[in-house]
């Protein structure tokens, strides 16, 4: 189904709205085991066979590591004001805590400097998923040791960059991290844990206490928070058993990563949601941790999500149902992006003044891209994703939610995870085997929003 921008003027966002793009270490760097780094559990996870599309890795990826220089100037034509990225765990700290990697602390320095020097502010993500194998091999998340190893790397990262860094971001979607990586085994580390994942949960809430703590022992000048993946949950039909599936995703999914935060309650109940699991890893103080304050909400969205009943089988409790009669993405992804809209008012309307402001730190669309004979790249599709769901943005802030920023997902095509480079999500079209950038439509169609060109009139579509 066709998806098309809005014939309407583009709204005016605040004057200091942060307008970026978003990346992670493991989707762009390369450099898998140059200069000290130690290797990370997606590094084990690739070479893995069958692991991955096509058998591809992130050995090489965008081959960021040694390109930065060139990527952020074209960062810096794209016109942005800030860009989130992730460290990499192992290339600062390669056992994953104690002697660090030089080498790779002068890395992150460089990139830093390298933002502000263009102008950029930059946010840095402490984990995206790629976890130092020498925990993983520890017993990883499920080990209350990989939190504490967690609050180290973050002082570490707090004392060296502390003083350049807008935002901090303490964990990248532990829900994904939880299900694709510990549960089902789609992700790295690949273990199949299904319900049996309370530890892991637990110990992502707490490693993000305990890093934000670190974060401010360490006397960082920006703000810390945490980027969490939220959907609102529909409910097929309003019968009893639809709404309570709907209520247990919705638990599950947003509220569960969410209340101990923000609230210091935990909406699930451990024993009867996650059978199996070992309940004795909840230590007296540790509410307490999870609770700190934070200064801002990451929130990355893609779709919202659709549940009805389950058969009484089905230790779940729902079973997803596809949203049909909606545009899709390259992913299969169903594209309703009034649903942003509803989070976000939602989430004011739920959590009311423990709620801090918020960031979109994701949101884009990955299509088929091709570069056409003349050169471009006419990724009309993307334009209308990222232009409908800002002014959902805008939609969301009309009612008075307190939106500070939007980073864009994301600046070049990437290792998209299991996918490979088979899913492309970049405003800059990549080819692998050459490393050659393009800049899609959807850059010059960006650079007009972000620039503030693009207020009060349509922003020209064509490059
Ligand atoms: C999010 C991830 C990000 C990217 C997008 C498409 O879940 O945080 O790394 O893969 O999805």
């Amino acid at each position: 189904m066709e998806l098309t921008p809005s014939a309407d003027p583009f709204p005016a966002f605040p004057a200091d709205f942060a307008w970026g793009t978003a990346t992670a270490a493991y989707q762009i760097e390369g450099a898998w085991d140059e200069d000290g780094k130690g290797p990370s559990t997606w590094d084990t996870f690739v070479h893995q066979p069958g692991r991955v599309t096509r058998g591809q890795t992130g050995d090489v990826a965008c081959d960021f590591y040694h390109r930065w220089e060139s990527d952020l100037d074209l960062m810096a034509q794209l016109g942005v004001n800030a860009h989130r990225f992730s460290v990499a765990w192992s290339r600062v700290l390669p056992a994953g805590r104690g002697v660090p990697n030089e080498a790779g602390l002068a890395f992150y320095d460089r990139l830093v400097d390298g933002l502000l020097a263009r102008g950029i502010a930059p946010y840095v993500t402490l984990h995206h998923w790629d976890l130092p194998q020498a925990l993983e091999d520890e017993g990883g998340w499920t080990s209350r040791a990989t939190a504490e190893a967690f609050a180290e790397y973050a002082a570490l990262m707090g004392d060296r960059l502390g003083d350049r860094v807008t935002g901090w971001i303490t964990l990248n979607e532990p829900f994904v991290l939880t299900s694709f990586g510990h549960s089902f085994g789609v992700h790295a580390p690949g273990r199949t844990m299904l319900l049996g994942v309370w530890a892991v949960v637990h110990h992502l809430l707490l490693a993000h206490g305990l890093g934000t703590r670190a974060l401010r022992d360490a006397g960082v000048t920006g703000g810390v928070g945490i980027t969490q993946n939220l959907s609102p949950v529909w409910a097929l039909t309003d019968s009893p058993e639809d709404t309570a599936a709907a209520a247990k995703l919705d638990a599950l999914y947003n509220r569960q990563w969410l209340d101990p935060i923000l609230l210091g309650t935990q909406p699930v109940d451990p024993e009867a949601t996650y059978p199996g699991s070992d309940f004795s890893v909840v230590r007296d103080g540790d509410a307490a941790i999870i609770a700190t304050p934070i200064d801002f909400l990451g929130v990355n969205f893609y779709n919202p999500q659709q549940v009805k009943g389950a058969a009484s089988d089905n230790p779940m409790g729902f079973e997803l149902v596809p949203i049909d009669g909606v545009p899709r993405t390259g992913f299969d992804w169903p594209v309703v992006p009034s649903a942003l809209t509803d989070l976000l008012v939602g989430l004011r309307d739920h959590y009311g003044a423990a709620l801090p402001p918020m960031f979109i730190t994701e949101n884009g669309t990955s299509i088929p891209d091709v570069i056409d004979a003349d050169g471009r790249v006419r990724d009309g599709f993307r334009i209308a994703y990222l232009d409908r769901h800002l002014r959902a943005i805008a939609d969301a802030m009309a009612a008075g939610v307190d939106m500070r920023g939007y980073f864009c997902w994301t600046f070049t095509d990437n290792f998209e995870w299991a996918e490979g480079f088979d899913q492309r999500f970049g405003l800059v079209y990549v080819d692998p085997d050459t490393q050659a950038r393009t800049p899609k439509d959807s850059f010059a169609w960006y650079r007009q929003v972000v620039t503030g060109e693009a207020a009060g009139r349509v922003p020209e579509v064509i490059p």
